[in-house]
């Protein structure tokens, strides 16, 4: 399941964060890519520990926390720290599948993340640049993605993906990924499409009997399928 989550950074914030970024320290996107994937990866990045990092990544994380379509579209255990991705004229980054496990740094035992979903929030306006899609392959053949800046793409962590080169200006993006409660993403599926027609009907009819007997059915399913 691919999902669109339009406008998770306002205009504004989008300005601010990069802002920030021009001071920050980019280093080869290579440093945080597996065996297969570094082969395929040119591109550069803020260096992961920074607190330039720390800082652009709080912003995102607290977008999340009141987006409902992505509460809804991911059912979120676990989000790994943002990462920040600059492709610059002939930067590329080849077909891979990401990491399935991630380690994120705390203060004792690295803590493990899943990777249930990939994200990419786009933080150049299009017009800005020329290149730089994002193509997921899926099994429905490939989807070209390049999105508003402020906009977020939520995809299978499961699914082959590359970026097609930039051949003018330079693109800007946030990636991470999502550890769901719901591991399988057809299961997740089957939750969102019953959440997004129960919201609807309640905006429709309120709290009617029927609204509430699916509300407990989608509750029911997710005890079921979720692991909290
Ligand atoms: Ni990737």
């Amino acid at each position: 399941m691919l999902v669109r989550v339009p406008q998770l950074l306002a205009p504004e914030q989008v300005a601010e964060m990069r802002a920030l970024m021009v001071k920050a320290d980019w280093v080869d996107g290579r440093a945080t890519a597996g065996a297969q994937s570094g082969q395929a990866k040119h591109n550069l990045q803020i260096a992961e520990h920074s607190p330039a990092v720390r800082a652009l990544g709080d912003v995102i994380l607290s977008a999340l926390g009141r987006n409902e379509l992505f509460t809804s579209a991911a059912l979120p255990l676990r989000v790994f720290p943002p990462l920040f991705n600059r492709y610059d004229g002939g930067m590329a980054f080849g077909s891979h599948i990401d990491n399935a496990i991630r380690f994120v740094k705390t203060a004792g035992a690295p803590l493990r993340v899943r990777t249930d979903l990939s994200a990419t929030l786009f933080l150049t306006e299009p017009a800005a640049y020329d290149g730089g899609e994002l193509v997921i392959e899926d099994t429905f053949g490939a989807k070209t993605i390049k999105l508003a800046a402020g906009e977020m793409i939520l995809y299978p962590a499961s699914s082959r993906h590359h970026v097609t080169p930039v051949t003018r200006g330079s693109r800007i993006a946030s990636f991470f990924w999502v550890q769901s409660m719901v591991r399988e993403d057809e299961a997740r599926r089957h939750l969102f499409e019953l959440d997004t027609a129960i919201q609807a009907l309640r905006r429709d009819q309120g709290d009617s009997a029927e609204v509430l007997r699916l509300t407990g059915l989608y509750h029911n399913l997710l005890r079921r399928w979720a692991d909290a």
